[in-house]
């Protein structure tokens, strides 16, 4: 194996990072603190005055969403069945039902003609996942979810900040839901935020994040909540990154314009395709491999990329493929999940580190 491995992901902390964690250390607010309340406020502010709380994580904001819509036991929850299945997951703490449904060959997302077919009198929520910084076509989605009263979670954890008609992905719902998680655009180590511009639904989620307490009447418990609270170091780490939000997504886009002008020229490969209305912020680059250039398969490529020093990751593994869900075939996911390698994707990835994975990518198909 070469010396000079490529991670798959790589935090870069470019600004006051290590100044604002050592001011929340020296302010004693370790817990809540300024640095929180500032980085929801600069969450707002991007999401066109949504109201937004930070939380401890990416998987904690799905279950905030979920106990704010009053999800119960037996109700059914929509989700692609290609995607991170942190919102199935969280479905089943809730003993909801994860109702699994096919998606968009070319961009890897979920379409309203995807939900439709899925859903029943006991839909209680549709959560798109705006996978790899791709934002699902929104407009149809929220026309059928509204025709049939049911609310719209956006996953939009990849997707910070991607846009979709000019608006930031995972403020075109009920509720949109992030994670802060070491690889993502923005790192707060673990953490994320909800936002919503529905202020009923804001409460409840800000009582269920704190023991279903409020601040006004100690150890009064309203409802059995839970602690998903962000602490005020992490929101510092955030702040800093808020501030250098410019420039990461400058070199993410730079990262993606090269990867993507190398591998259109690559036979084999196929890229996620991108609607007119989407503005990007790509989290992680991917491809689609076809069999008959890569005959070994797609585990042997990751496999055969790790001994040429470049670390690369599969797409997510098919529902079906995990047998603690009730998952039917679901014939585009099942494919998207055997054929896909997300290459190496962060701010600092230089162009010659680009060449390399694109040649040693293309070395190991059949010309
Ligand atoms: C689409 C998606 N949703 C949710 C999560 C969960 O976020 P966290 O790891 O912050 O809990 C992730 C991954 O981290 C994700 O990629």
């Amino acid at each position: 194996m070469s010396a000079q491995i490529i991670p798959w992901a790589k935090p870069d902390f470019w600004g006051k990072e290590r100044q604002y964690v050592v001011e929340a250390l020296d302010s004693t607010w370790i817990s809540g603190g300024p640095f929180v309340d500032q980085l929801e406020q600069s969450f707002s502010a991007l999401s066109g005055g949504a109201r937004a709380l930070a939380v401890s994580n990416g998987t904690t904001a799905i279950h905030l969403a979920y106990l704010a819509i009053g999800i119960q036991a037996g109700d059914e929850i929509v989700v692609p069945g290609f995607g991170f299945l942190a919102a199935a997951n969280v479905a089943l703490h809730m003993a909801a039902r994860p109702v699994f449904c096919e998606v968009d060959p070319r961009t890897w997302c979920m379409r309203a003609e995807d939900v439709a077919p899925v859903l029943t009198a006991r839909t209680r929520a549709i959560v798109v996942v705006h996978t790899y910084g791709n934002v699902c076509d929104m407009a149809p989605i929220l026309a059928l979810a509204n025709q049939r009263g049911i609310p719209v979670i956006e996953d939009a954890a990849e997707a910070f900040p991607s846009r979709y008609r000019g608006q930031l992905a995972g403020t075109l719902g009920t509720i949109g839901t992030f994670s802060f998680q070491a690889t993502k655009t923005i790192t707060t180590g673990e953490g994320g935020m909800v936002v919503t511009r529905d202020d009923a639904l804001c409460e409840r989620m800000m009582l269920y994040r704190s023991h279903g307490l409020r601040r006004k009447k100690h150890y009064w418990h309203e409802v059995p909540g839970l602690n998903c609270r962000l602490t005020n170091m992490q929101a510092a780490l955030g702040c800093a990154q808020m501030e250098k939000l410019g420039r990461i997504v400058a070199e993410r886009l730079r990262v993606y314009a090269t990867y993507s002008s190398r591998l259109a020229r690559m036979s084999g490969v196929t890229l996620q395709v991108f609607r007119p209305e989407v503005e990007p912020v790509v989290w992680a680059i991917a491809v689609q491999l076809d069999p008959a250039v890569f005959p070994q398969g797609r585990d042997s490529v990751l496999q055969q990329m790790l001994e040429a020093g470049i670390e690369t990751r599969p797409g997510f593994y098919s529902p079906g493929q995990l047998e603690y869900f009730d998952c039917p075939p679901l014939a585009t996911c099942d494919a998207l999940a055997a054929s896909i390698v997300s290459l190496p994707s962060y701010p600092t990835l230089t162009e010659p580190e680009i060449e390399r994975i694109c040649t040693q990518l293309a070395k190991l198909g059949r010309s």
